[in-house]
Parts: structure tokens; C-alpha cells; sequence
């Protein structure tokens, strides 16, 4: 493309023909100031005037309709001088040419900068940007007497149009904010619209557009101003809204906001349904690859992350859920079902193999094919290294296969998924156990260069009351094992199953099918504070499972050398005030439940037998071992992941575990991890489907449950796979929450930051007041007032930790600016600077 030479405020820049003024200057980092231009927007004068908007349910009508809005619209806040131009222009839209000279602030561009801020804000309440006390204000209680409806929304300090402001200066002759009592609505999901805010920039009206290709909002022109509002309808359901929150990100006022408590879209971190989940899938990636029929592309980023998309599917406890903020409409995206469906889907239809790297040249073992050791093997394999397996059972798949019942993973799902193992030639040795005699440790004398033990947490703790080794009394990982193997157990007809966590739900429900007649679940906590998961319990209920919560187990009573049922005492509180073990009971409240057989499901720990030859072995609660953070415990080339570091846990934690050490050890043996495996819906071209209002708006799509009375008689599964319409319509009620993170972040007045180094100290005095530390991305990691600035930094010059830009203000009274500063940047973050939170960061800040 052609390039021109222009010069602006006497800079010499050269850039590509095309462009705007203000593209230019801020390539050049030379900010001129604006509020309707947005880097990825058209110019507001494109938009087109509407006849009627709706704010809430007040409907106006405009003049002039169907015109575009014209330059009426523009902010003209990025005015500049041309030389030899009589009029200023709009840099937004003005573009560069060879030989210009453009000036930005000369007086009258000033001036007239100035003017046009105080029309915008004669229609903003703007009271508290000139209040002395606006940083560190509480924003509850208002000394200087202004009404509510003067002061500036919850936004203050942080809102673009502040920024701006601050930046160029509130005219002394602005006028008074006039309250106009306009349409305030909090009856939409997600976000609130209070058009008081609105200053017409109609960015909202451009974004929309652009990124969903809708017209959900408009504007009309009336009184010499732009009036935004839904086109249709009063509600933003009703006017087809999908509520990605584009507009709100925007948004350069608090017109449109995030409602407080909804799981917030951050720039700088995951989005909530990403965040939550260990394993951290590109979950909108996923889900909008379904939308668009593109299965094949969903399971490559879902594998990205997780090997097992099947497995995970049918079993995951997907947190991911509990934060969708599709909540906030209905009910979250069925995340979770759709990911089994694609695993379905895609794996029974195309056994495409899976790549890997070129061979390393490297060994490594793992000992415990459970989710851990199987997702290791898989990223090990995958990245070229030579991986053998090692298991005491007789086939891999550790609690996968012996401790979760058919009726959630049929074996065949299991088997399909690990088929994978083959084809990236892993080689599996079962049956083989490791202990005092055959060591761990003497593998490294066969060749390997890296060792992982991943042998979980599954034995199954005894209850320590009389009679607990009666015929008749079974632990529970060894009862679902033997159920699993199809060993005879006669459980009689009456069953009591000891414990309220998801294991004591599957003792239960398997109970019922090896055909007990009457199965009690027992557990000390309440039925609210149940470990097991609630929709769990509820299958195990619709079965006719009875549970018995707030009760402990006293003694097994006995019959002829056989259990003949259990004596129970009333609990009275299971944790103490700090969150601690510690439960209490009323022995004068007693019941007894009479009963053939007892299964004892009240966790399970870690059997290091394994390593008992390992000298000085660290461990924790629960018996886990202790590891340090690149999951080595001392022995040089040996690692330990999952349930055996940390007790048992869920198996999308462990294969998040299986990932970590597997990256981990991959650089050990001298490869590059898995930096860069990461698939991405950023880095894939997928059309956004082309949904519906009424798609749009479908409840959750159910996956169908076999009727309870039938699935009692066997091991067949419980719920159904999503069909391929059902998946196409769930996937369609994703908010696509990312879209708003793709928007480019407008460019804001310049900050003082200054470089850490010794030639800037020389512009530190020597007097009280508080500086600011931020790391290379310009993020603030420390807040400090002290009685000696340039002392004080200094000693931060010599030992920086990953200090490298730092701000710093004079003020006797430091301590009280250190805590108003401190207070905005949690109203802005919700953390401390440096993301601390502990007392330790507070005591230290403050
Ligand atoms: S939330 Fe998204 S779809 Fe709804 S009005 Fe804003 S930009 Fe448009
Ligand atoms: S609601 Fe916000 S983005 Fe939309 S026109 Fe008003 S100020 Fe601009
Ligand atoms: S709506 Fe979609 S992107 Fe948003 S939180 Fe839910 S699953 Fe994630
Ligand atoms: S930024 Fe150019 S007219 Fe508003």
C-alpha cells in the first residue's frame, strides 16, 4: 500500500495512505482526544437515524427519519488544525495525505476541545469529576451535598469519558447537569441501561451491528440530540438481543453496565466459564463450532486441553456451568453435554489419527493409568516421546474403569477413548505392581529418562467402630470394583451405604441393581452440605434410595457372626466455625436401620506403599504426598500428580493435572513442553451461525434419562447423548461471551508512568507522598506512600522483582492517599494491586 509523510505537532510520520489523522497520531503515540470514534467502528455519522426507539417502555418518536445522523453526532473532541485550512477538522475521519501538517493543540483547538466536552457533559451528570474529594470517595455518603442524580455512576475514576475529561479539562463555565428523570432500567439480564448516562456516542448501535450483524439498537434525533434505544420492544429479549455485552464494553460511560454479581468478562483473564474450568477449555470456541456444524473442530480444541473429551463428557461435574452467564437468562449452556456429544459424534464417525511429533528419542514411565497418568501418557506421547505405562490392574483406566459404574461410563466409551494410547504407540504394561522389592526407582536403571507415579487415592478408609469386620461389611471403592468385575456379592435385601459423597451415591445405586430391595444412604452432614453432586442425588432418590442426613454410625449390630444392621446417633454439626472436621453428636437421639449389608463409602487415601522405599518422604492430609510446585518430592528425574498429591479429587482436575506434568516433564527430558499445542477458536475461522430469535431463546436442551424403574434391572446408561439437532439448538443459547474481549480497547489519555531506572529517579523528590509500581504490562502491582519517595524507590531500583514502570505523587498526607488509591484500584479490579489477596498482602499494603 502506498505510504505518505505528514507531520504531527512537528513530528515526521510516515504511515499508509487510507488511514485517519488520528490512526496516525496514535501509531506516532501522540494522543488526541476522542469519545465517538472507536478503533473498530465506522464513524458515527454512518449511522443511520431510526423513526421510534424504545427506552424501556418509553417509546420516542424522531425527526428527520431514515437519514444517517450526520456530523450532529460527532463528539468533535478530536479536533485538529490543518496549516492552511480555515476550519478545523475531525481527525477521526479526516484522512492523511502527503505534506500535511496537523497541529493538536493550539489554542483554538483547545478552545474548542473544551466547548465541545461541555456540551457533552451539559447532558451528563458530571458533579463528582470536579468534587476535590472524588478519588478514594466512598460513594455512599456525598459531603458536598450533591443530589444523586448529579453525581457520576459507579464508575467513576475509571470511566472513559472521565479519563477524557480529566484530560482536557472541565470548562469552568460548563453548565450545571439539568436531571432529565430519562428511562433507568435494571429488567434486562446480564446489564443495566440508565440513559441518563447516554452522551449519544451511538458506539453501541456501531458495535452491535458489526459483531452480531443486528440492529437491537438505534437512534433518533430529536432536540438536537441523538436518543439511543432498542428498535423494537421495550425489553432488549424482545429486540432480539443475544447479550455478548459488546455494547457494554463500549460503552465510554456507565450507560450501559455489567449488573453487579453476574460472572464478570475481564480483559485480562479467562472468561468465567473458561476460568472455571480446571482443565481450561476454550469452551465458546467449542460450543460455537457445534453452533456452526463444525464438530470436527470442536473436538480439536477440546483435545487441546483434555485427551478424553468422551470420558469427560459423560463424567465431568462441569463447574464451567455454575458460572455461565447464560444463567442470568435461563439456565446455563448444557457446556458439558455438548462436549459429549461431539465426542460422540466425531469419534464413531471419523478415527482421523492423531498427529505426532517427531520421535525424541526419549523414555518415560508412568506408573497408574488412572485419568492423570492416562493424560500424561497421551501429551507425552503426543509430543514424540516414547511412553510406557505401568498399572497394577489387569487393564488401564485405574477409578475409570473400576470405580465409576457403567451406568455413567459405559466401557465402551472408556475403551473408544483410549484406543488413542495405540496409535500414538504407547506401550501398556498391567498386572504390575511396585513395591519394596520391585522398586519404583529401578526403572530409571532401565533406560528412562523421566519417571511420573500417578497411583491416585483409592483405598477406601474403614470406620473405626466396633463390628466393622463382620461378614456383611464392605468398602466401598472394593464393593463398585467387584461390581465392576462382575464378582458374586450377596448383598440381602436390605443395604445401609455409609456416607454422603458421589462414591456412597454409586454404592447405592448399585446396590439397587445387584437387587437389594431397600437401600439407606446414611450421612452426617445435612442434606445441603452433601458432597455429592445434587443431580446425582437425585437420580439415586428417584430410584428409591432413602437418605438418612444428619445421622453417624454408633455400632454395627450383629447376628450370627453376620451384620444385622446399624445403630445410628444424631449429628449435630460436621464442621467447625473454621471450616475444620469436627463433627458433634446428640447420643440421646438413636435409630437403628436393619440391614443385610453395609457399604462403607467415607473416602478413601492415598497407599504410598509404592515409594515406602523412599527415604524422607513428605505428607500431607489424607496421607497425599507432599510435592513441590513442578510436582518433583527429591528424587532427581521422578514426579507424582493427581489424587496421590492431593487427595481424591474429580477427573477433570486430574487430567488438568496429567497436562501440567506432562508439559512439565517433556522440558525435563529436554523438549519445548506444550506451549504451543494450544487450539484455539482465536486462531480458527468459524462463521458465527446464523441464529434465530427463537433459537436464540430455546430453553436447555435435556438429554433424555431412562425411566428409573427400567434402569434399576441393569447397568445400562442413565441419560442419553444430546441428538445432533438437540446439540446444534443447545450450542445456539451461547452468549459468546469472548466477543466483547476481541474488541480493540480504545486508546486513553496518556499515563505518567516512568521507566524504573536510575535517570528517572533523578525527577523523584526527596519528600513524603506515594508511588505506584506496575509490572512490564503496564499493571499496577504496588501502591506504597511513604515519608521519602526517591529513598524509597531507590531501594526498589536495586531489587525490582518484576517492578518496571512506577508513577509517583507528592502528598504530605501519604497514608490517606495510599488508602484512596488503594480503595480505587479495588473498586476497578476486585483485587489488590499484584492480584493479592491474602492478610498478608492487605497487612502489607495498608
Ligand atoms: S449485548 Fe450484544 S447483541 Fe445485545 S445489544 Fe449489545 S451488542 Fe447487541
Ligand atoms: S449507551 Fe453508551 S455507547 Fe450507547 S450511545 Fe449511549 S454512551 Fe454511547
Ligand atoms: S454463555 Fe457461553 S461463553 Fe458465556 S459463560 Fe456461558 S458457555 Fe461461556
Ligand atoms: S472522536 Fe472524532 S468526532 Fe468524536
Amino acid at each position: 500500500m502506498a505510504t505518505v509523510k505528514l507531520t504531527i505537532d512537528g513530528q515526521s510520520i510516515e504511515c499508509s495512505a487510507g488511514r485517519t489523522i488520528i490512526e496516525a497520531a496514535d501509531a506516532a503515540g501522540i494522543y488526541i482526544p476522542r469519545i465517538c470514534h472507536h478503533p473498530d467502528l465506522s464513524p458515527v455519522s454512518e449511522v443511520t437515524r431510526a423513526d421510534v426507539v424504545y427506552q424501556a417502555e418509553t417509546r420516542i418518536v424522531g425527526e428527520n427519519r431514515g437519514a444517517n445522523i450526520g456530523k450532529e453526532a460527532h463528539c468533535n473532541l478530536c479536533l485538529v488544525e490543518i496549516e492552511g485550512q480555515p476550519e478545523l477538522v475531525n481527525s477521526c475521519i479526516t484522512l492523511v495525505d502527503d505534506e500535511l501538517i496537523v497541529q493538536t493543540d493550539t489554542k483554538e483547538v483547545i478552545r474548542r476541545r473544551k466547548e465541545a466536552l461541555s456540551k457533552l457533559l451539559a447532558d451528563h451528570p458530571h458533579a463528582c469529576l470536579t468534587c476535590d474529594q472524588r478519588e478514594g470517595c466512598s460513594r455512599t455518603d456525598c459531603s458536598a451535598n450533591v443530589p444523586v442524580e448529579e453525581r457520576c455512576c459507579v464508575l467513576l475514576g475509571r470511566c472513559e469519558l472521565g479519563k477524557v475529561s480529566e484530560y482536557i479539562g472541565i470548562p469552568n463555565d460548563t453548565h450545571r447537569y439539568i436531571p432529565q428523570q430519562l428511562t433507568s432500567t435494571e429488567n434486562d439480564p446480564l446489564f443495566t441501561r440508565d440513559y441518563n448516562l447516554c452522551i449519544g456516542c451511538l458506539r453501541c448501535i456501531r458495535v452491535c451491528r458489526k459483531v452480531q450483524g443486528l440492529d437491537v439498537l438505534g437512534a433518533i434525533w430529536k432536540n438536537n440530540r441523538a436518543w439511543v434505544g432498542t428498535l423494537t420492544g421495550a425489553g432488549l429479549k424482545e429486540a432480539q438481543c443475544r447479550f455478548c455485552g459488546a455494547c457494554v464494553e463500549v460503552c465510554p460511560t456507565g450507560a450501559l453496565l455489567d449488573k453487579e454479581g453476574v460472572p464478570a468478562v475481564r480483559r485480562d483473564s479467562p472468561l468465567p466459564c473458561v476460568a472455571n474450568c480446571p482443565a481450561g477449555i476454550d469452551i465458546p470456541g467449542y460450543v460455537r463450532s457445534i453452533a456452526a456444524g463444525r464438530n470436527r473442530v470442536a473436538l480439536d480444541i477440546i483435545r487441546s486441553r483434555v485427551p478424553f473429551p468422551g470420558i469427560l463428557g459423560y463424567v465431568c461435574f462441569h463447574p464451567c456451568e455454575d458460572v455461565c452467564r447464560r444463567s442470568e437468562i435461563d439456565q446455563p449452556v448444557a457446556i458439558c453435554d455438548l462436549k459429549r456429544y461431539v465426542a460422540d459424534a466425531v469419534v464413531n464417525a471419523d478415527s482421523r489419527p492423531i498427529n505426532r511429533k517427531s520421535d525424541t528419542g526419549k523414555k518415560v514411565a508412568i506408573i497408574g493409568s488412572g485419568p492423570t497418568g492416562l493424560t500424561a501418557a497421551y501429551y507425552l506421547g503426543s509430543l514424540g516421546n516414547q511412553v510406557s505405562l505401568f498399572d497394577q490392574e489387569h487393564r488401564p483406566g485405574g477409578m475409570l474403569r473400576y470405580g465409576i459404574p457403567d451406568y455413567r461410563l459405559p466401557p465402551e466409551i472408556l475403551d473408544g477413548e483410549l484406543g488413542v494410547l495405540d496409535t500414538l504407540g504407547i506401550s501398556l504394561h498391567m498386572d504390575h505392581r511396585f513395591d519394596s522389592e520391585n522398586r519404583i526407582s529401578e526403572l530409571k536403571s532401565q533406560g528412562f529418562d523421566a519417571l511420573l507415579v500417578t497411583i491416585g487415592a483409592s483405598v477406601s478408609k474403614a470406620l473405626p467402630i466396633e463390628n466393622s469386620d463382620l461378614d456383611g461389611v464392605y468398602l466401598g471403592l472394593e464393593f463398585l470394583k467387584s461390581a465392576k468385575l462382575s464378582q458374586e456379592l450377596l448383598l440381602g435385601d436390605q443395604v445401609v451405604v455409609i456416607g454422603g459423597g458421589n462414591v456412597a451415591v454409586d454404592a447405592a445405586m448399585t446396590a439397587i441393581r445387584l437387587g437389594a430391595r431397600f437401600v439407606h444412604l446414611v450421612c452426617l452432614e445435612s442434606r445441603d452440605e452433601m458432597p455429592a453432586y445434587s443431580w446425582e442425588i437425585a437420580q439415586a432418590e428417584e430410584e428409591g434410595v432413602e437418605i438418612h442426613p444428619s445421622w453417624g454410625p454408633r455400632k454395627f449390630t450383629s447376628s450370627r457372626g453376620r451384620i444385622s444392621g446399624i445403630e445410628l446417633k444424631r449429628c449435630t454439626r460436621v464442621f467447625d466455625e473454621q471450616g475444620d472436621f469436627d463433627p458433634q453428636y446428640d447420643e440421646s437421639e438413636i435409630k437403628h436401620i436393619s440391614a443385610q449389608s453395609v457399604i462403607v463409602t467415607i473416602g478413601q487415601q492415598v497407599d504410598l506403599e509404592p515409594l515406602n522405599h523412599v527415604k524422607n518422604l513428605s505428607r500431607g492430609p489424607g496421607a497425599a504426598l507432599n510435592v513441590d510446585k513442578d510436582f518433583s518430592f527429591g528424587l532427581e528425574g521422578v514426579f507424582a500428580a493427581g489424587d496421590m498429591i492431593r487427595g481424591p479429587s474429580s477427573v477433570v482436575e486430574a487430567i488438568a493435572d496429567g497436562r501440567r506434568v506432562a508439559d512439565i516433564i517433556d522440558r525435563y527430558i529436554g523438549g519445548n513442553g506444550l506451549a504451543d499445542s494450544d487450539q484455539t477458536s482465536a486462531e480458527i475461522d468459524i462463521p458465527t451461525a446464523d441464529v434465530s430469535r427463537d433459537q436464540f431463546l430455546q430453553h436447555r436442551q435435556q438429554c433424555r434419562s431412562a425411566d428409573p424403574e427400567e434402569r434399576k434391572s441393569g447397568f445400562g446408561l442413565i441419560q442419553q447423548t444430546l441428538s445432533e439437532q438437540e446439540a446444534m439448538l443447545e450450542a445456539q443459547r451461547c452468549l459468546q461471551c469472548h466477543l466483547r474481549r476481541q474488541i480493540t480497547p480504545v486508546v486513553l489519555p496518556p499515563e505518567r508512568w516512568l521507566p524504573l531506572n536510575e535517570e528517572a529517579m533523578d525527577s523523584v523528590p526527596d519528600v513524603e507522598g506515594v508511588f505506584q509500581l506496575l509490572n512490564d504490562e503496564k499493571r499496577i502491582i504496588r501502591i506504597t506512600g511513604t515519608p521519602n519517595m526517591r529513598q524509597d524507590l531507590r531501594s526498589w531500583l536495586e531489587n525490582p522483582g518484576n517492578a518496571k514502570w512506577f508513577l509517583w505523587e507528592e502528598d504530605p498526607m501519604y497514608t490517606k492517599r495510599e488508602s484512596e488509591l488503594i480503595q480505587q484500584y479495588l473498586q476497578e479490579h476486585g483485587e489488590l494491586p499484584g492480584g493479592g489477596g491474602s492478610d498478608d498482602d492487605l497487612d502489607d499494603l495498608f
